[in-house]
Parts: structure tokens; C-alpha cells; sequence
């Protein structure tokens, strides 16, 4: 099956599958907060517009400030970026032709980016999918020889979060081996600060964290994402970025967005009422379910059932998850679902129930 490498925009499915589109699409492909951004976004819209005439400026303000503000870091520390996502491609400059580790199933891009600067990627599979269990001795072995390992913490696709203290023992190699260390902290905000490994960084000049603004609140069309690393390694990275690679309305609506944590508190409320119920009720019909603690799960058939049957069922009632054949160690056989609205999840419920009455 060719298919599209990354969730959202469900008629590139459609398309590329030679399907007809229905009228009633519901998009479980992508995995942004389905409670939309944060109210003030809407409610102070119109006076984000004079914004439009003054470029933005160029340390990131207002939103650098309460960055450092909310994780306790120095300013020096942060790198903000046009979305995670451009971070991910200036880091991997970093690393061009070096030797880095990525740690398997997980988000694509990290592999897009090392594989276009020549970097010597070692893929590591993990196979324990449901736990996402790192397997540490292997990751130890390598880091030996390698000069940075990315893993993702809490996993896309699995949502599974590693263990805090296997992701310190790692860190601990990592000093001792001459290997970096760059965490993904997109999903993080579904879960607790205290998972968070950005503490570290100060003690750790070979920590990297990556963090994104997309996900949790709703804002993938503004692009805003940053990391947390050494003032050393902070200032190279920015070297290579563009002189204002931020626009204004991403700076002002991210500091705002950092004061909600109310709204942050409803929607990983909602999200783990929805999915208990999702991954309780896809085990009682045989599926392997990933241990989640995100706004999406993935789950594989009972080995009777044609994982590309369903998908295409699924489409066709208008259903579209996320595929899995770009994903090592998933291959197709897995789906991610990210969690929506009352209204979309009853749909994906009964659409569900159809599937497995019949199968
Ligand atoms: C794990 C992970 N990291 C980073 C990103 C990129 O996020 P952004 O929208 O901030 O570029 C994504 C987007 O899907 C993601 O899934």
C-alpha cells in the first residue's frame, strides 16, 4: 500500500488509495487536542492583528520569557523553533555523518532529517510493543559507539512512557560514553512535568529536549515548538536558524497558552476517560492494546483478522486512522487512534462494533 507518511489531512488517504472520499469524514489519523486551542485564542483574536505589520522579534518574546519561567531554566537554554519539527531538522545538522541511535516504532521525522544530512542511523527495535520495554543492554552497547540516541518519551506511536529511571541510566551511559542524549517531549503534556527529563539538562550538557506547543494545545497551523539544552550547544543550533524563524502571533499565543493549565488539566482528564474505555473495550475483542498514557492508543487485530481489510472497511464508513506501515517494527499490522470528541468517538464506537460482529 503507498500511503502518506504522516497522520491529519485524510484525503491524501482517500487519494492515494484510489477511494472515494464520503461526505462525513472523521480524522482519528491525527493527534492534536480535539478540544481545539485554549478560549483565549478565539476571544483576543482581532487584537493579535496589528502584530501583522512588525516583524516578530527575533529572541522569541514574549514567549521565551515564560518558557524559562515555566521549566525553571535560564533563557540561554532555550532554542525555539518554527514547530518541533524545524528543530528536528537543525539538530540533525548536528549530527551530519555522525553515528546516531533511534529507537523503533517512533515518529518518522527523526530518521527523515538525520537520513538527509548522511548520518549513520542504527535503528533499534523494540519489541515489546505493548510496554514499549527499552531494551537496555542493547541501548548501552551501542551508545558506545554512537554519538547520539533519540528516543521519544512518551512514544508516537505507542503513547507508552519509559521509565524515568531507565531514561536517567541512559543519561548516566551517555556522560560516561560520549553519547548524547535527545528526548522528544511532544506527548509529554498528557502526562506530568515530573516525567519530564528537561531538569537534567543543566547538570547534562549532552541532554537535549525537545518539546512542541502543537499537541496539547491544539495549534499545529502556527508552528511553535523548543528545546532545552546547554547555552553551547543552544547558541550553534541558532546559528543555523533563520534570523526571525518565528512569527508573532505563534509568540504571543504560546505565552498565553502556557498559562492554562486548567485546560490542560480537562483534556488529560478527558483523554484517560477515553481511552480506558477504548483500550478496555478493543481487548475484550481481542486486540493488543499499547500500555497509552497520551491522547491516542495503538492496537493490533486478533491475528485472524486482515489488518488491511479493516483499514479499508474503516475508510470506507468514513473511519480514518492512522496507518502503520512506515513505522518499524509496526508494519502495517498496528493502528493508532487519536482520541476526539463525544460525537467521534460514538461513530468510531459503532463503526467498530460492525467490524467486530462481523469478523
Ligand atoms: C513525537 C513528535 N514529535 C514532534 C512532532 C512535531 O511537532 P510540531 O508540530 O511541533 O512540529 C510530532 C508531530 O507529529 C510528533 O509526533
Amino acid at each position: 500500500m503507498q500511503l502518506p507518511n504522516h497522520g491529519a489531512n485524510p484525503q491524501n488517504v482517500y487519494r492515494q488509495l484510489g477511494l472515494v472520499m464520503p461526505e462525513d469524514v472523521y480524522d482519528f489519523s491525527e493527534n492534536v487536542n480535539s478540544a481545539g486551542p485554549p478560549p483565549f485564542v478565539e476571544a483576543r483574536w482581532r487584537t493579535f492583528y496589528p502584530l501583522i505589520q512588525r516583524y516578530p522579534d527575533p529572541d522569541g518574546e514574549p514567549f521565551l520569557t515564560k518558557v524559562a519561567a515555566f521549566h525553571h531554566v535560564i533563557k540561554d537554554s532555550i532554542l525555539l523553533g518554527n514547530g518541533a519539527s524545524e528543530l528536528f531538522a537543525v539538530l540533525a545538522r548536528r549530527y551530519a555523518c555522525k553515528r546516531v541511535i533511534i529507537v523503533h516504532p517512533t515518529f518518522s521525522e527523526y530518521e527523515r532529517t538525520l537520513q538527509a544530512v548522511g548520518a549513520n542511523i542504527v535503528p533499534i527495535i523494540v519489541e515489546d510493543i505493548v510496554q514499549y520495554a527499552l531494551p537496555m543492554e542493547q541501548l548501552k552497547r551501542e551508545m558506545v559507539n554512537a554519538d547520539a540516541l533519540y528516543i521519544c518519551t512518551p512514544n508516537n506511536p505507542t503513547g507508552v512512557l519509559p521509565q524515568k529511571v531507565e531514561l536517567e541510566q541512559l543519561m548516566i551511559h551517555g556522560a560516561n560514553v560520549n553519547c548524547e542524549l535527545v528526548f522528544d517531549e511532544a506527548f509529554i503534556d498528557w502526562v506530568d512535568e515530573g516525567y519530564s527529563l528537561i531538569g537534567h539538562v543543566a547538570k547534562n550538557p549532552h541532554v537535549l529536549v525537545v518539546r512542541s506547543m502543537t499537541k496539547m494545545y491544539a495549534i499545529p497551523g502556527l508552528r511553535l515548538g523548543y528545546l532545552v539544552a546547554n547555552p553551547a550547544v543552544v547558541r550553534e543550533l541558532k546559528g543555523m536558524l533563520a534570523h526571525w524563524n518565528l512569527n508573532a502571533f505563534a509568540l504571543v499565543i504560546g505565552a498565553g497558552c502556557l498559562d492554562e493549565q486548567y485546560y490542560c488539566q480537562r483534556a488529560i482528564t478527558y483523554a484517560r476517560n477515553q481511552r480506558d474505555t477504548l483500550q478496555s473495550y478493543l481487548q475484550e475483542n481481542g486486540c493488543q492494546v499499547t500500555n497509552s498514557v497520551t491522547n491516542y492508543i495503538c492496537f493490533a487485530l486478533p491475528k485472524n483478522q486482515s489488518a488491511d481489510a479493516f483499514f479499508t472497511y474503516c475508510l470506507s464508513k468514513g473511519v480514518v486512522l492512522r496507518h502503520t506501515h512506515n513505522f518499524l517494527g509496526l508494519n502495517g499490522e498496528w493502528f493508532r487512534i487519536g482520541i476526539k470528541d463525544i460525537t467521534a468517538m460514538t461513530y468510531l464506537h459503532n463503526c467498530l462494533q460492525t467490524w467486530f460482529k462481523a469478523n
